[in-house]
């Protein structure tokens, strides 16, 4: 059950990382990883709610991450457009909203139709909105968000904010809690704007073992922590109104 203590508009994002040594770990081929990993983002996003995480942002290809050899390319879009196939009605089902988020233009034929049938068929989910960014560059964001801009009056923090961040449905734009997995600690472009102030947990478990008890762990963690914006101390999780 949400405890009362925990306020549910929480942004969590996660960089999903070590699917490919998990499964070389394992004598497996890489993609095999990739599989799991997907078993993994299922019973992740499915416990946010329950510990108070409202938006949860995944990083699952980078626009660097199109460097890597043709065939591991061609599994994990096989494995985009299988997910987005097999988990539309389950989303919708659990009242998760799916956003992907990212270039389209560079999918491969059929996926960004995929992606909108899917946004479309769980727009109405509003247990946890969950954010998928493919082909993703927080920077390449960053410079599309300044080409957008009309005129410079007005610009703020918020305004601009929204332009980096894209359509985020009431979602807030700013990540209270980065996680990483596999053990690396940086953010390889993943929400550079977005994640201002987050709080960073990296971890040594690869994303194919990540599970519920880990992000519970992470998340009493980030409870502990003392946020403070520049300012003077404040609780991570402010007490229930
Ligand atoms: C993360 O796992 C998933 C993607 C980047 C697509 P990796 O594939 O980077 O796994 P490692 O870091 O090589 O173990
Ligand atoms: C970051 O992981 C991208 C995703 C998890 C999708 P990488 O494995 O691509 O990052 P680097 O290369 O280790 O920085
Ligand atoms: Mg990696």
């Amino acid at each position: 059950m949400q405890s009362e203590a925990v306020p549910r508009a929480l942004h969590a994002g996660i960089i999903m990382d070590g699917n490919g040594r998990w499964a070389t770990q394992r004598g497996l081929p890489r993609l095999a990883g990739h599989h799991r990993g997907v078993e993994a983002i299922r019973r992740t996003a499915e416990a946010c709610p329950d510990l108070g995480i409202g938006t949860l942002t995944l990083y699952a290809f980078s626009a660097d991450n199109w460097q890597r050899p043709a065939e591991e390319v061609g599994g994990l879009m096989r494995l985009l457009r299988s997910y987005l196939r097999n988990e539309t009605q389950r989303l919708a089902r659990t009242g998760t909203r799916l956003s992907v988020v990212g270039r389209r233009d560079r999918l491969p034929d059929g996926i960004p139709q995929a992606i909108a049938a899917a946004e479309a068929a769980t727009a109405a989910g509003s247990r946890l909105h969950l954010r998928i960014c493919v082909d993703y560059s927080a920077r390449d964001a960053i410079i599309a968000a300044a080409q957008r801009l009309q005129s410079q009056e007005d610009l703020t923090r918020e305004s601009f904010g929204a332009l980096v961040a894209g359509a985020m449905h009431g979602s807030p734009v700013d990540v209270d809690l980065l996680i990483r997995t596999g053990g690396e600690q940086r953010l390889s472009d993943f929400m550079l704007w977005e994640a201002a102030y987050a709080e960073l947990h990296f971890t040594e478990r690869m994303w194919p073992d990540f599970g519920p008890d880990d992000l519970a762990a992470a998340m009493a963690e980030f409870a502990r922590r003392e946020r403070r914006f520049g300012g003077l101390k404040a609780p991570a999780v402010p007490a229930a109104a």
